[in-house]
């Protein structure tokens, strides 16, 4: 199964699979190179390495690896300054592949790695979480995070093949399963009130990987995500902006706990539940919407409140937040499950309220 993303001659496919059996030949009817690097973590070239490496060398490719620390704390500046120091002292035979495998950490620093390195290589997504498989992998935004402020630095270079290998999820450690959910709901929320509500009715078999389940909501996901690119690739028809539901107040909480307290899954479930509060204080979202998004969140074992942070602190790094316009912050806020909006014209006093409640 193939989803496309349509961007004309920069359109790639999104493939759904079980294994990395058919992406050499997929692979080799997109480039002419043979010559890659695998850009991953050590633990994860040990526990899937072979799999995704075996069929690629048996294709002719010369591959050679370089592996970062885990965490968001290696999608800095300077840690694509090491890899490209890496990449750039290898002599040169012909234009290498990057291949970013694991999860939005990597993916996020290998394509913004790609998109600068020799003023743009090829790459290729090869996401092994769930929330790199349904979102991070998809839509070509890389980028790196500066200390105040999340995804600071970056830019719009989409790859040449997203691979979704389901299997390599099976390893994924629950509190990663979780984190991924949050963006497959945040899909629910802003397009889909269908998928919402498999995800209410079906919600174990999705967290234990179950693969019918697990198979609808990645598919159902990158559609979304695939669409919504394609229409509004660089987020400036207003339609692409919808994806950053729960993100106002998630990267705020994300950069504010030094990257170190939440997963960005984590971060934006609170960052919804926040955003539906304030709909429904503006009158703008039925309670009861507000209410199953919050027994879904919580049901899927995903904080909905942010204890313990400065409330002044997170208000102050919102400030920087790209999604910042016009001196005041974007929200985006659900309507109902499956529509949301996109306004800056929220009260501050209401924006207050809501943090008061959600944060501290
Ligand atoms: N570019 C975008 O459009 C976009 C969208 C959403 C999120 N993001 C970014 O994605 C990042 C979060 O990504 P993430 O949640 O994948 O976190 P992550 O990349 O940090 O991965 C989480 C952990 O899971 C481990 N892991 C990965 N695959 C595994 C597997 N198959 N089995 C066992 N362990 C595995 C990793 O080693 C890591 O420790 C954030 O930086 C966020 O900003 C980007």
């Amino acid at each position: 199964m193939s989803i496309r993303v349509a961007l004309g001659e920069r359109s790639y496919g999104i493939a759904i699979t079980t294994s990395y059996r058919d992406l050499p030949a997929r692979l080799g009817a997109l480039t002419s190179s043979r010559e890659g690097w695998v850009i991953s973590h050590r633990s994860l070239l040990r526990r899937h390495g072979p799999e995704l490496l075996r069929p690629l060398r048996r294709h002719g490719w010369t591959l050679r690896t370089v592996t970062i620390p885990e965490s968001e704390s290696s999608k800095t500046l300077a840690m694509a300054q090491r890899i490209i120091g890496v990449l750039s002292r290898t002599p040169r035979m012909c234009v290498p592949v990057l291949v970013a495998f694991g999860g939005g950490v990597v993916g996020d620093l290998a394509g913004f790695v790609a998109a600068v390195f020799r003023r743009g290589v090829p790459y290729v997504q090869v996401p092994t979480t769930l929330l790199a498989q349904v979102d991070s992998a998809i839509g070509g935004k890389v980028g790196v995070d500066l200390p105040h402020a999340k995804n600071m630095v970056g830019a719009f270079y989409h790859p040449l093949l997203v691979w979704n290998n389901l299997g390599v999820l099976d390893t994924l450690p629950l509190r990663q399963r979780r984190s991924g959910l949050a963006e497959v709901i945040k899909c629910g929320v802003i397009a889909d009130g269908a998928l919402f509500a498999f995800l209410e009715t079906h919600l174990a078999e999705c967290l234990s990987l179950r693969p019918r389940a697990l198979r609808l909501i990645v598919e159902r996901s990158c559609r979304i995500k695939a669409k919504i690119v394609a229409r509004d690739e660089r987020e400036t028809q207003g339609l692409r902006a919808h994806l950053n539901f729960g993100h106002t107040l998630g990267h705020a909480l994300e950069a504010a706990t030094h990257y170190r307290r939440w997963s960005h899954g984590e971060a934006i479930a609170i960052g919804m539940c926040a955003a539906a509060e304030l709909a429904v204080a503006m009158g703008i979202c039925p309670e009861l919407e507000f209410q199953r998004l919050v027994r879904l969140i919580r049901a899927a074992g995903l904080p909905t409140r942010a204890r313990g942070v400065e409330a002044g602190r997170v208000l102050r790094v919102l400030r920087y937040d790209k999604k910042f316009i016009h001196g005041r912050p974007r929200w985006v806020l659900p309507t109902r499950i499956g529509g949301v909006i996109v306004t800056e014209r929220v009260p501050a006093a209401a924006v207050r309220r809501v943090l008061q409640r959600y944060v501290g």
